[in-house]
């Protein structure tokens, strides 16, 4: 993947323009903007997509298993916290696309499917906050923060760029061929954000407290609401610490 990479000043949205362009882009595209005015994150939110961050998105055609979309966005935020980890940067993973780093979200990761009865693929869309200033996110009343904010470390875009690219390549190919999810389980729970803390789960207007447990081998969260066990898919829910 990454052997064609479109590289945008501006652009509404990386995920949309891939989307609506899906069959004319070939597998392991890569569609890239320097900022986004339409950036799209989970459950239908946007996501604030300012100059400095690094956002993009990676066109999978066909043999991926759909199904098993909540797990491939697992093993994007496995990618990004390895490249993360090869810069000295110690990333929290947010069940099921976040990436935190001292408390704050750096990092999202919006997957979404495409295509028709005969011919399907994937997107993986990663936004992440490198080099923007919190004022930004202040002003809009956004709580996030970026690399640099929390770390002080200024990261080259382009050097994190090709990391995550790379290890997005070795470890969906791995899983293509192996179908082996739970090889990466612990890096998802060894450097979880919620995994063993109290959690507020929202569905819908409902909220409810739970404690976290573990993931299973189809990227569920298994969490503990009063005693009683359950495992929840990743599509409509939304946990706040
Ligand atoms: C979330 O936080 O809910 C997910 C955010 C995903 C943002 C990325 S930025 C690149 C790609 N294009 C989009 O419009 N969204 C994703």
């Amino acid at each position: 993947i990454g052997k064609k990479i479109l590289h945008f000043d501006v652009i509404d949205s990386t995920n949309e323009y891939a989307k609506k362009n899906f069959f004319k882009l070939e597998n392991g595209a890569v569609i890239l903007s320097d900022e986004q005015t339409k950036g799209r994150g989970r459950v239908g939110r946007g996501f604030i997509s300012n100059r400095g961050g690094l956002f993009f998105s990676v066109v999978f055609h066909s043999k991926l298993d759909i199904s098993k979309l909540p797990i491939y966005t697992q093993l994007a935020s496995v990618a990004v916290f390895k490249a993360l980890e090869d810069l000295s940067i110690n990333a929290k993973i947010k069940w099921p696309n976040d990436l935190y780093i001292n408390g704050s979200k750096v990092c999202g990761i919006l997957t979404e499917l495409v295509g028709s009865k005969d011919f399907h693929g994937i997107i993986v869309g990663i936004g992440i906050n490198v080099n923007n200033k919190k004022d930004e996110f202040i002003k809009q009343n956004i709580c996030a923060s970026s690399i640099e904010e929390e770390t002080g470390l200024k990261v080259n875009r382009s050097t994190l760029l090709e990391k995550i690219l790379l290890y997005i390549d070795e470890i969906f190919l791995d899983y293509e061929k192996n179908s082996d999810f739970i090889k990466y389980k612990p890096i998802l729970t060894d450097n979880s954000l919620i995994i063993g803390k109290e959690i507020e789960i929202t569905f819908g207007n409902e909220k409810t407290i739970a404690k976290a447990l573990d993931i299973d081998e189809f990227g569920n969260l298994i969490i503990d609401f009063n005693g009683q066990i359950s495992a929840l898919n990743a599509g409509e829910v939304h946990i706040k610490m």
